[in-house]
């Protein structure tokens, strides 16, 4: 079965996470993706968060599978003749440097496009154009910038930020993306352009609900976040709403049996109007069900604290996999809190290929997540991610065409460094 993205060649030349997330997602679906990398150091992620000594992190191989690495010093002249080549032969250029690293380097877009009309530059920045365009950004301040911190968290805490990595991940998922419907356009103009994602910008579109809810402050208070129930006035700005659904239909986390010892002993609720009369039922306050104090959505709304005190007094009884089959049998929305742990041991998630082993020469066998996007003509297969510059002499060969003697003039050179050897495979 051939690949949705088969043929297509990437230059990756990504590091850390938003970069690399991006293009192994267009390497699952097909695409050849040759990350370069510095000689001798690599992408930093290579030696981060280092669980087994001397083996590349999990933070690096849970990032980068189905590539292929070649190093490649960009600052070598004859390095710098291969990245050329490698310019001219590949669809896309993929990078996420700091600000004005890739120009330093001499890959401007004019003379991108110069070399190769057909080239596609996307390129990851923390900021779009303005003041702080230059700026340095990993994924926190992404997330306190691009909004999603100022409403995280409680009202009465601190700004948080959330464990989904929304900045770099979901910048990367963006820039995918642009990239596709970029190669999608060049099939009818013939030409490249550049992809630019800001991940202010990325994390502000997964943040868009809270604009909305900025403006509608301008009409009154937010009458489904908890504070309006409990009385406390809104500021001028959307504030935090701890566990609050975001959307119309009012949710909340709630304790489930054994929460004093798990600390995911937890079910997220959402009393949705449609299912309101079984929810009644259910928690054993059928009353609710006609009076009129509770009977419908808008009346409810001053009431949350107290219903969803009621309904945890009902989850409380359950835990949290019981009570989530009673509540699906009427199709009330709900879902458990699960632990990292529990999505590792998830039957399905490995069926369906979400959680997936992977093996590798250096690390053995690891867990990581698979494609989330599913293509049924194009299903992905997830291989290991390259040692550094375990590719270097075959894409010189096959992919650039070098001669036997040009590879041997090109490593003498020192612009590809010593590449790594697999000890076991
Ligand atoms: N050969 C030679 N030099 C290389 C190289 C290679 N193969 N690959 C990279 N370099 C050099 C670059 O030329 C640059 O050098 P210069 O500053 O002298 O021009 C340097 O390595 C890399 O630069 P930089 O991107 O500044 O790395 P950093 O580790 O200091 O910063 C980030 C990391 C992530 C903060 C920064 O890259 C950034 O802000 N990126 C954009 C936003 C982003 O993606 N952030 C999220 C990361 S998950």
């Amino acid at each position: 079965m051939s690949k949705a993205l088969e043929g297509v060649k990437i230059l990756d030349f990504t590091h850390v996470q938003s970069g690399p997330t991006c293009t192994q997602l267009l390497a699952w679906f097909g695409a050849d993706v040759i990350k370069v990398e510095r000689p001798g150091a690599g992408d930093a992620t290579r030696g981060q968060l280092q669980d087994v000594p001397d083996v590349d992190s999990l933070y690096f191989t849970m990032l980068n599978h189905n590539k292929r690495s070649i190093t490649l010093d960009s600052k070598n002249p004859r390095g710098k003749d291969v990245l050329w080549r490698l310019v001219k032969e590949c669809d896309v250029l993929v990078e996420n440097f700091a600000p004005g690293a890739l120009a330093r380097m001499g890959l401007t877009w004019e003379k991108i496009q110069e070399a190769n009309p057909r080239m596609i530059l996307a390129s990851v920045k923390g900021f779009g154009p303005g003041r702080y365009e230059d700026c340095k950004v990993y994924e926190n301040v992404a997330q306190c910038a691009g909004g999603s911190a100022s409403t995280t968290g409680f009202r009465d805490g601190i700004p948080m930020v959330t464990g989904a990595q929304i900045g770099d991940s979901g910048t990367g998922l963006h820039l995918a993306l642009g990239i596709v419907t970029a190669l999608f356009h060049r099939t009818q103009t013939g030409l490249g352009q550049k992809v630019d994602c800001a991940m202010q910008d990325g994390v502000l579109n997964l943040c868009r609900v809270k604009l909305r809810d900025q403006q509608r402050l301008d009409h009154g208070p937010l009458k489904e976040y908890s504070q309006f129930g409990e009385g406390v006035p809104f500021g001028d700005a959307t504030p935090r709403a701890g566990n609050d659904s975001g959307g119309g239909q009012p949710g909340r986390i709630l304790k489930c049996k054994g929460w004093e010892h798990d600390p995911n002993a937890y079910l997220y609720f959402i009393t949705q109007g449609a299912v309101w009369e079984p929810i009644c039922d259910i928690i054993g306050e059928p009353g609710w069900k006609t009076d009129p104090a509770y009977a419908t959505p808008k009346a409810r709304l001053p009431h949350l604290n107290e219903i969803f005190t009621r309904i945890e007094a009902w989850t409380m009884k359950h835990d949290k996999f019981a009570a989530m089959d009673i509540l699906n049998a009427y199709d009330i929305p709900c879902g458990p809190i699960l632990s990292m742990k529990e999505i590792a041991a998830d039957e399905s998630l490995r069926k369906s290929g979400t959680i997936v082993e992977v093996d590798h020469p250096t690390r053995g066998k690891y867990l990581t997540v698979g494609n989330p996007i599913k293509l049924s003509a194009s299903p992905s297969e997830v291989t290991r991610s390259p040692l550094l510059g375990e590719h270097t002499d075959e894409i010189l060969r096959d992919v650039l065409r070098y001669t036997e003697d040009e590879i041997a003039e090109i490593s003498g050179s020192g612009a590809i460094g010593t590449v790594q050897k697999i000890a076991a495979e």
